[in-house]
């Protein structure tokens, strides 16, 4: 990868914060970790721990192929049955097929993946608290990529005109997009202004490579399952992903964690968050603070998407009306909010696509706020280990819970029906057999119902 020392000047370390270099331009390098960052097909990797991070992406990459395998493999069994009838035949063949072109094609596209070759130190990378969110898999947002590089005009272009309305006014300094996903926006912007340094940056690898591809001017050949088929053939459709033409060379992608932006104090003009502050782990307020610290005065924040905050607690589940006065407790004012009605996810292959009613909030910074603690993903006890585990309640009940669902699971001997296993439950005098059969009967829907379940990595 070549630095551009204009961009140089605007990251630091996500370990410390200092400044990076990028010594004879080939890469980022924090001289006060004596860290070089590595890049992934050009993207630099700007998170804490960069090796033990891509291992964890490369073991779902690895998760996400085998579990792939296995439902080529199913479908290849259910081929094998002779009753199907023919249109079920063509359709299974279908997919089956396309798995295991998909297989191929996943492992073309994050190739990069496996050639960091470094071994990883797990006990590191906890240390910096920096884990991957577990419910965050490779595909999660798998469908974007067919929106922002193949069928999505009519959504990318509503996107990309709301958005650069809501920067209208400001400078112009250099701009981010956080959680930046498949780049299409980013891309749309940096080519509408293509004198404006614009940063897009995501921590999905699988995005990223997507986006770098593409934004070379590149073909990426990738299956699209979609949600809700309209026909057989829609089952699974081979998409050629690219951008209308090469990116201008004012767009850098960067591998990173929204939550520990890689940047020095107040170097941009824009930080815009497209679809990111409802998803992100972190309340909003406290969010807010993170973006404060990346703008100068009069900076600008677009907030772009939806409003349905998914964080755990309650509290943190803000509505419309709650979000200004956390603006403004985060140092912003002059905070305008819109609406609009725009397409959403609208593949032609699928019955699912929807039209959504996005927000669009401006907010300019008014002043500095108290810089956050730094984003922490896990606890003290299970990243040092000498701390007592707390029993906490939901401990309680989940140890409780796991004991009897043990117990039930050992009765389990391909051999007892329901009933017998009702019976032992009761000679052991656990419960009465009538209330031990309709409990093991919803403890084995969940255990079935959890079998038949896809898991995305
Ligand atoms: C709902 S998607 C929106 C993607 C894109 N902005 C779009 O509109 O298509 C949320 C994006 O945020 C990214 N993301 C979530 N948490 C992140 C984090 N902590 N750091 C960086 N990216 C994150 C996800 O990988 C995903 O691409």
């Amino acid at each position: 990868m070549t630095v551009d020392a204009t961009i140089e000047s605007l990251f630091a370390c996500p370990r410390c914060d200092k400044g990076l270099t990028s010594p004879a331009q080939t890469g980022l390098h924090c001289s006060a970790c004596q860290l070089d960052f590595p890049s992934l097909d050009g993207v630099p990797v700007l998170v804490a721990d960069p090796i033990t991070t891509l291992g964890e992406w490369r073991q779902r990459h690895h998760m996400l192929l085998e579990k792939l395998g296995r439902e080529q493999q199913r479908l290849d069994g259910e081929l094998g049955d002779r009753s199907l009838s023919e249109p079920a035949r063509r359709r299974l063949k279908l997919l089956a097929d396309a798995k295991a072109e998909h297989i191929v094609e996943l492992k073309t596209l994050l190739r990069p993946l496996e050639l960091t070759g470094y071994q990883a130190n797990y006990e590191t990378y906890l240390a910096l608290r920096t884990r991957v969110p577990s419910d965050h898999g490779l595909t999660t947002y798998y469908p974007n990529v067919h929106r922002d590089w193949c069928w999505g005009d009519d959504e990318n272009r509503r996107s990309a005109e709301l958005v650069s309305g809501a920067l209208h006014g400001i400078d112009d300094g250099p701009r981010l997009l956080l959680g930046a996903g498949a780049g299409r926006l980013a891309y749309d912007l940096a080519c509408g202004e293509t004198s404006i340094r614009t940063i897009a940056l995501d921590f999905n690898p699988m995005l990223l490579l997507v986006a770098a591809a593409v934004s070379r001017g590149g073909t990426v050949t990738l299956t699209e399952f979609p949600i809700a088929p309209k026909r057989l053939q829609d089952f699974a459709v081979t998409r050629e992903l690219h951008a209308p033409s090469r990116a201008p060379d004012n767009l850098q992608l960067v591998m990173a964690d929204a939550l520990r932006a890689p940047f020095r104090p107040q170097v941009f003009s824009a930080v815009i968050t497209p679809w990111l502050i409802d998803v992100i782990p972190e309340s909003f307020d406290q969010f807010a603070t993170r973006v404060n610290q990346l703008l100068p005065k009069s900076g600008r924040w677009v907030i772009f998407g939806s409003l349905a905050f998914g964080q755990p607690r309650p509290r943190d589940q803000l509505a419309f009306e709650e979000v200004e006065s956390v603006l403004a407790a985060a140092g912003f004012a002059n905070v305008n909010f819109d609406e609009a009605e725009i397409p959403y996810m609208c593949s032609p292959a699928s019955r699912h696509g929807r039209r959504e009613q996005v927000v669009i909030i401006r907010a300019d910074k008014a002043k500095s706020v108290k810089k956050p603690p730094r984003a922490i993903s896990l606890p003290d006890w299970i990243v040092k280990g000498d701390a007592p585990v707390p029993l906490s309640e939901p401990f309680q009940m989940q140890a409780a819970s796991t004991r009897i669902h043990a117990f039930l699971m050992s009765l389990i001997d391909g051999k007892r029906s329901l009933r017998d296993m009702a019976a032992v439950v009761e000679q052991q005098q656990l419960m009465s057999a009538a209330e031990a059969e309709s409990a093991i009967r919803s403890f084995l829907i969940k255990m079935y119902e959890d079998s038949q379940r896809e898991t995305t990595y």
